[in-house]
């Protein structure tokens, strides 16, 4: 297979962007360094490289992309929005009309607010949740991502007891202090961290099933201890939807009856473009300015283009079968990639939840971020440059998921599956 032009445009890219990339999960860093491929379009569920080369899509742009790529409902929607402005600087019906879709379809939104990426919306929320509560520290899960402010780029800490350590240079300690990271799936973890600081956490944070050490489902009795150990100490449950809202179902996660009291959304509600929300009981969120003291803002924030893609994106969405479909499309995934990996003798396991499921090169069971950290990255490695050479994109680490989409047909499924064999085969060679 030709990376050639890929090559170049990354050596030009780095002359002139960062490491030449725009966001740092899209280097080869973790899966052995070298140049990342350049995509120049994308359609359905391919994407097409500027060696000509075609790829099927699990990537899914980190989870935006569900409903494929250039989806036709929603460049025309968006087409449209620009031609009426951009940017008007003003309300407009259309964010009114997409907050009550969203409030309808995810009842605890009882007053939104649209922002511009999933990072603002969590560091949103954050200020929110400290203003009403006139508390400081917040709990998060190590492994959990909510964004790259300073306050929550925190994922170190082992056990209850440990403040925060940063995990970028540019955070000051004293922000880390605030930060208190205890392992996913723990409630006397949980527990512990409350008994010692019984009156200063404003909120947890918290993915309600994990996108980003790979995909973990909250034990069961997990969230609703989260949520009886918040309302004992007063403090908020705030759900981070980034990832899951509409990912496996039409609105919220809803593995079990735990209500947040805050919520951010963000990626799939923006059909491809940029967005992100915030938002929750009404009582909390007036904290928010102009109401309340809390100040947030943003000048692109509710755009026309945005609100449009994630309207139209959840046109799509509404259609009967969608979630079956993504669901049985990413089982036929699992099981057919257990079966080469047990054929191969290749230690593997699946965590999948819905269209969304990781594999990770190890046999024992991952529940937390430390038995994520213990799977084999060396093998993941060679399996994803393994797939790519077999025009699969998967992506480029070990913490991720695959996301199916409406795109995905039986037929790529099927290609996929014969390109798994074939690198497991490979893989089999270096064990
Ligand atoms: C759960 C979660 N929260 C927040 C974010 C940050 O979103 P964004 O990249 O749009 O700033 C992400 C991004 O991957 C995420 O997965």
């Amino acid at each position: 297979m030709n990376f050639q032009q890929s090559k170049l445009w990354h050596e030009r890219a780095k002359d002139v962007i960062i490491g030449g990339v725009n966001s740092p999960s899209r280097s080869f860093k973790a899966v052995g360094g070298g140049s990342p491929v350049t995509m120049n379009r994308a359609e359905g569920a391919y994407l097409y490289d500027v060696d000509g080369n075609r790829y099927i899509d699990y990537l899914a742009a980190y989870g935006p992309i569900i409903a494929g790529h250039a989806q036709p409902h929603i460049v025309e929607q968006v087409h449209k929005a620009m031609a009426d402005g951009s940017l008007l600087g003003t309300p407009t019906p259309f964010e009114t009309i997409f907050a009550e879709r969203l409030q309808m379809a995810i009842p605890e939104l009882e007053r939104i607010r649209f922002v511009n990426s999933g990072t603002e919306a969590m560091m949103s929320v954050i200020r929110v949740a400290r203003a009403y509560t006139g508390r400081s520290k917040i709990l998060k899960f190590a492994g959990c991502y909510h964004g790259h402010a300073d306050l929550v780029l925190v994922a170190a800490g082992s056990g209850p007891s440990s403040l925060g350590v940063p995990d970028s240079a540019g955070v000051p300690a004293s922000i880390a202090d605030e930060v208190v990271t205890i392992p996913y799936n723990d409630i006397s973890a949980l527990e512990a961290a409350f008994a010692m600081r019984p009156q200063e956490f404003a909120c947890i944070l918290i993915e309600p099933v994990v996108g980003n050490f790979g995909i973990v489902t909250p034990e069961p009795g997990f969230l609703e201890a989260v949520r009886r150990i918040a309302t004992t100490y007063e403090t908020l449950l705030v759900y981070d939807e980034v990832i899951t809202a509409f990912r496996f179902r039409f609105g919220a996660v809803k593995c079990n009856a735990v209500q947040p009291d805050l919520m951010a959304l963000g990626k799939i509600i923006g059909g491809g473009l940029p967005i992100g929300a915030y938002g929750g009981k009404r009582a909390i969120m007036e904290q928010v300015s102009p109401l309340g003291p809390a100040y947030q803002a943003g000048t692109l924030a509710g755009n026309p283009a945005s609100i449009h893609a994630g309207m139209a994106c959840l046109d799509i969405l509404e259609e009967p079968g969608t979630y079956e479909k993504l669901e049985h499309q990413a089982k036929m995934l699992e099981n057919g990639i257990h079966a080469s990996a047990t054929e191969f003798s290749i230690p593997h396991t699946i965590n999948r939840y819905g269209g969304a499921f990781t594999l990770f090169f190890g046999d024992q069971p991952v529940r937390s971020y430390q038995d994520a950290v213990n799977t084999d990255g060396n093998l993941f490695a060679a399996f994803f440059h393994n797939m790519l050479q077999r025009h699969v994109c998967l992506a480029p680490s070990k913490y991720e998921a695959w996301f199916t989409t409406i795109a995905h047909s039986d037929e790529d499924i099927a290609n996929t599956l014969s390109a798994v064999r074939e690198s497991m085969r490979e893989l089999h060679r270096l064990i």
